[in-house]
Order: structure tokens, then sequence, then C-alpha cells
């Protein structure tokens, strides 16, 4: 970022990726353009066309010298990876873990809200209620590459997957989600399962317990993620800041997400807290393979990301702008796309609130 000047520049890397990705993200930038426009700042964007249709040319899904693009830049924004005849596992682990693990993005940052004019499919509920960020462990645990496989085809065959819980990674997240927890209402939650996995999460349970013991502010509670799950359904609003493991939080934030009305509209930041390395945001859809080319696709996850950039950068007024609007349009009957019960496209979308900047 250039400070001082006029119009403060923040340098962003754009992987738009497959599908409803490609859409999207244009979408968003050009929603956050708008809001540089009226808070003095500007994003210098470079496209990466890196994804499942590099991966079918060149047998990669970026090229060697991808990460060391990508470090020199001040956020990373990301649409979504995925094509049908491309196996997700290359998909992810050829472009989205790295990223996540090079970078040191150890916290998956999932806000999670019911925004007021969405309908839930929980009868009842009120935005009041719906209000909570999920803390995902975003570099370890069960996502892991340790493991392997013996003797394939035949009856003996055997499958081995090793999740790897460090101290160092599990306090880092929690301490987070403590810290977190304390700008908020206090209240956190851990989701575990020591009582069936033995090893690993009764380690995550002592290390929740040293972390909150320091923070005599906060009100902990550990629920198994099990019940989490159905409590998340029947009672949102006990729940703030849920603090998880790599593959509980992936879960449990598209849990949430659907409590909030849509996938389409949930947000997430990968997070480098310290900055010694850039973080990424991407909305937690996929690339939505039934609906991508035709127009529909919800732009309001990567919009929402989009703020989480800005938050990021410094550009906070901005974000609680970007917010501030999409917040005025679901309230007040604004276009809506089909996933929310509406028939407008994600052009509707992003023009109404591209306006509202031009009106601000
Ligand atoms: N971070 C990522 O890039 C990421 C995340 C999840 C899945 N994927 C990949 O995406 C592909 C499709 O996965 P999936 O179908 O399980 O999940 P998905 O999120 O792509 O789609 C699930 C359902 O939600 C709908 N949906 C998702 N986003 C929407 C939006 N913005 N607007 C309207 N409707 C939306 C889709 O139409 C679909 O019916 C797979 O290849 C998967 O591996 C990638």
């Amino acid at each position: 970022m250039a400070d001082g000047d006029e119009t403060r520049t923040h340098r962003i890397a754009v992987i738009p990726g497959d599908g409803i990705g490609r859409e999207v993200t244009p979408a968003a930038l050009e929603v956050l353009s708008a809001a540089g426009a009226a808070h003095g700042f500007a994003l210098e964007t470079t496209e990466h066309p890196w994804g499942c249709d590099y991966f079918v040319e060149h047998d990669r899904m970026m090229p060697p010298d991808a990460l060391d693009v990508l470090r020199d830049t001040d956020a990373i924004f990301l649409g979504a990876v995925g094509r049908p005849d491309v196996p997700d596992h290359i998909s992810l682990w050829g472009l989205l873990i790295p990223i996540r693990r090079a970078f040191r993005q150890y916290v998956n940052l999932r806000p999670v809200r019911l925004w007021p004019g969405i309908p839930s499919p929980l009868r009842d509920v009120t935005p009041e209620q719906v209000d909570m960020v999920i803390v995902r462990e975003n570099n370890e645990g069960e996502y892991s590459e340790i493991g392997g496989r013996l003797h394939h085809g035949t009856e003996d065959e055997l499958a081995v997957q090793e999740a790897i819980f460090t101290r160092k990674g599990t306090d880092q997240v929690i301490e987070y989600a403590c810290d977190l927890a304390a700008t908020r209402s206090g209240r956190i939650c851990s989701a575990t399962k020591s009582n069936g996995i033995i090893h690993t999460m009764p380690f995550w349970d002592e290390r929740f317990a040293h972390a909150t013991s320091r923070h005599p502010e906060l009100q902990p509670e550990q629920v198994l993620i099990d019940a989490l799950c159905a409590a998340v359904v029947l009672n949102p609003g006990r729940f703030d800041v849920i603090v998880a493991s790599n593959l509980f939080g992936d879960i449990l934030s598209d849990l949430a997400a659907a409590v909030a009305g849509s996938i389409g509209i949930a947000p997430s930041g990968n997070l480098n807290p310290e900055r010694e390395h850039p973080s990424m945001f991407e909305p937690v859809h996929g690339s939505a393979p039934d609906i991508a080319g035709q127009g529909i696709a919800n732009p309001i996850g990567a919009i929402w990301s989009g703020a989480q950039m800005l938050e990021h950068l410094g550009e906070t007024e901005a974000a609680a702008a970007v917010l501030a609007k999409l917040e005025d349009m679901l309230a007040n009957d604004g276009p809506r796309t089909r996933d929310l019960g509406g028939n407008a496209t994600t052009a509707d979308v992003t023009q109404a609130l591209v306006g509202s900047f031009a009106t601000t």
C-alpha cells in the first residue's frame, strides 16, 4: 500500500478459478472498486488463470512459481476451484491447500449471520439469533497428507489417514478465537469429539482449557460436534464464537450457512494473523457446476469475503459500508438470486450495490 498518496493502492492477486468462481469474482471486484472510489483507495488487481482448465492443459493447477508470484501481494482474492471431470483432491491439494499452508493461513474465519429480509429454513429465527463466527483451524488436523493405501484392489485393501494436531497449531488457532470472543460477547464454544477420538480430541480439549484459563473474561463451553450440529439448528442464538478443527469447522460452517439462508452468501478469510504472508479471501461455496455459466450465481458470498479483505487491508470504513449497503439492499426487497427465493441475476445484485455507492 502506498501511504500518503491521494489514493491508497492495494495489490491484489485474483484467482477466479472455475465454474461460478469466474462469475462471482468479477462481480465482487466491481463492488469493491465502487467502495474504493467512494473511500479513497484503489485495488490494483492481477488476475491469474489458474484452476482446473489450467490443470487440463498443463497437468498442474498452477505454475511452479505460483507461490512466489503470490507472495509479493497485499492479499489474494479467490473464487472457487473444482470441475466435475477433475478429481476434487487434485483441485484442492493442487491450489487451495498449498496456498493456505505456504502462507501460514492458519485461521479460517467464517462469519455467519442471518441478514434481515432473508428467510432462514428454520421456523421463527430472527437475525438477532443468528450471528456467529466459526474459527476453523486451516493448516493441519484431519486434512493431512500423511497416510497411505495398501493392497489396492484386493480383499485386504486398506487406507490409513493420519490426523495431525500440533501444540503450536492448536494453541495459535484457539488463542485467535479467544481474542476474537473477547471483542464480542465473550461466549466461546469448542467443537470436540473426545468421546470417540481418543488421542487428538482430548489433546484439543486440554489446549482449549489451557487457553481459556488465561481468559477469565470469557464464558467457555465445549460441545461434541454431533450435538453441536443439532444445537446450531435448534438454538443458533446460543453460539457466538465457535472454534473447531479443520474438518469439524468445514462441515459446521456449511451447516451454519444453510441456517442463515444459503451457502451462496457465506464468506471466509484464510488469515495469516501475523501478516508475515498474504491472507486469502474466498466465498465458502464451491464452483457450483450445476448453475455455472447461467449468470445466476449469488455474488454475496464473494462480496462479503471482499469486505473481509478490505477490513484486513485496513479499509475498515469501506468494509463497513459494503456490509451496510448489503444489509440495506436485502432488508428493502432489493434483488435476490434464485438460491434466496428470487429471480435476479448475478449482474442485477452487483449493479444494485455498485449503484448504491454512486448515490453515497
Ligand atoms: N473453496 C473452494 O474452492 C471449494 C469449496 C467447496 C467445494 N469446492 C468444489 O466445488 C465443486 C462443487 O462442489 P459442491 O457442489 O459440493 O459445492 P458447491 O458449493 O459448489 O454447490 C453446492 C450447492 O449450492 C449451490 N450454490 C453454491 N454457491 C452458490 C451461489 N453463489 N449461488 C447460488 N447457489 C450456489 C450450488 O448450485 C449447489 O447446488 C467440487 O468440485 C468441489 O470440490 C470448492
